[in-house]
């Protein structure tokens, strides 16, 4: 055991002595973690779930085609015949929802927390690119099975794009690089989802985190903007004041936090065993379903575009968009608390309820 420890010792003397590893290990072990924030994780369980994505995809990627002649037996071939294929692509595709779902909870505890206001309003912006490049992941994703569901949902998607006002016509080409969905369509979709987006997530989550690890965590608890209760600079772990307002970020928080992503990936496993990822016919272009829908977290939108005027339907969310990306700026109220935050909290209500029953409608109509 002894000379197993003076080994690993050794070993890290070695890169200390070369490559300073100790600066980085410090760095990454001494973040502001106060005491009063509660996180839940979600965060942390966001940026495994696109892991998860990344690992699965590139198995998949294996053997999946991105041409309409391939693709849809290559998906069948990975179901029927590829060991453990079809829950590879099970936990995919179950992974990729979840991502999309604790994205926005995240997004929300920042929102209720106020945790967006100075000095993070640019980790919030981060974090908004973070959203949009995962919503189009799910965008993309969804073509890459070519059968009826995948054809039609996204034709319905680059129609609502092409109804954008100005941008609109150009934005339908570009998607679909012609009037009709099509093998372009497919071999563009397929390269943004494999290789741009992941490589966007990636340099958007570096930024993102840096900057939440140079600023610490917001404590809920300080009155206002001014008030960051926390001392600047690195976290002493040994001074008494510590002691009363941090945590250490290691081990405390990130061993809760791998709790949490073992419990996440016990749900994944679950979830993909018991409702397997479904396909539906190939897509045949000349065979309009009765009910085309899109993915839940753009039923909203779709419902919406169907019960208002296009122009308001497509507008609206697009004003929504811009003013959630700049919030930070907007938002002027220094304090932090709920309860004297009522016009921020009550338009975020609002917005929520909003769209949580446009969602059902959507749903269930
Ligand atoms: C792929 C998506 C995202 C990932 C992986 C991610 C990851 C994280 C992580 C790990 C933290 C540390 C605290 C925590 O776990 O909650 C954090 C903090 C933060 N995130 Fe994100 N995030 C994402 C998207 C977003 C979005 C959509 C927003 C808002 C528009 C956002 C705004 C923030 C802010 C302001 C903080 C600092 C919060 C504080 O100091 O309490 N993030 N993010």
């Amino acid at each position: 055991m002894e000379a197993q420890d003076s080994r690993s010792r050794r070993i890290w003397n070695w890169f200390e002595v070369r490559y300073r590893v100790g600066t980085v290990a410090n760095a990454m072990v001494h973040v502001k973690i106060p005491r009063s924030a509660r996180t839940f994780y979600f965060g942390g369980i966001t940026m495994f779930f696109f892991m998860v994505q990344v690992i699965t995809g590139v198995l998949l990627v294996i053997y999946y085609q991105p041409t309409p002649d391939a693709a849809y037996g290559s998906i069948l071939f990975i179901m029927n015949e590829v060991s453990f294929g079809w829950l590879i692509r099970s936990v995919h595709s179950w992974s990729a929802n979840l991502m999309i779902l604790f994205c926005v909870l995240h997004l929300l505890r920042v929102f209720f927390q106020g945790a967006y206001k100075r000095p993070r309003e640019v980790t919030w912006g981060v974090g908004f690119a973070l959203l949009a490049l995962t919503l189009l992941f799910g965008f993309t994703g969804y073509l890459l099975p070519w059968d009826q569901r995948a054809y039609w949902a996204t034709t319905v998607g680059t129609e609502i794009a092409g109804a954008l006002p100005i941008v609109g016509s150009a934005l339908d080409l570009l998607l679909r690089g012609g009037s009709d969905i099509t093998a372009r369509t497919l071999s563009r979709f397929f390269g943004v989802h494999v290789l741009v987006l992941p490589l966007s997530v990636l340099l958007f989550l570096v930024l993102h985190l840096t900057m939440v690890h140079q600023q610490g965590l917001a404590d809920p608890k300080r009155e206002n903007v001014n008030d960051e209760t926390l001392p600047p600079g690195d976290f002493n772990p040994g001074s008494p004041e510590s002691k009363r307002q941090l945590l250490p970020f290691f081990p405390n928080y990130i061993l809760d936090e791998i709790i949490a992503w073992y419990i996440m990936l016990a749900a994944l496993i679950v979830l993909a065993s018991l409702f397997p990822a479904g396909l539906e016919e190939a897509a045949n272009p000349l065979s309009t379903p009765a009910h085309t829908k899109p993915e839940w977290y753009f039923l909203f939108l779709y419902q919406g575009l169907k019960v208002i005027p296009r122009i308001v339907g497509v507008t609206l969310p697009i004003v929504a968009a811009v003013v959630l990306l700049f919030l930070p700026f907007l938002d002027r109220n220094p304090y932090i608390a709920a309860r004297r935050r009522p016009i921020a909290i009550g338009l975020g209500v609002i917005s929520l309820v909003g769209i949580i029953s446009f969602t059902i409608w959507g749903r269930f109509s």
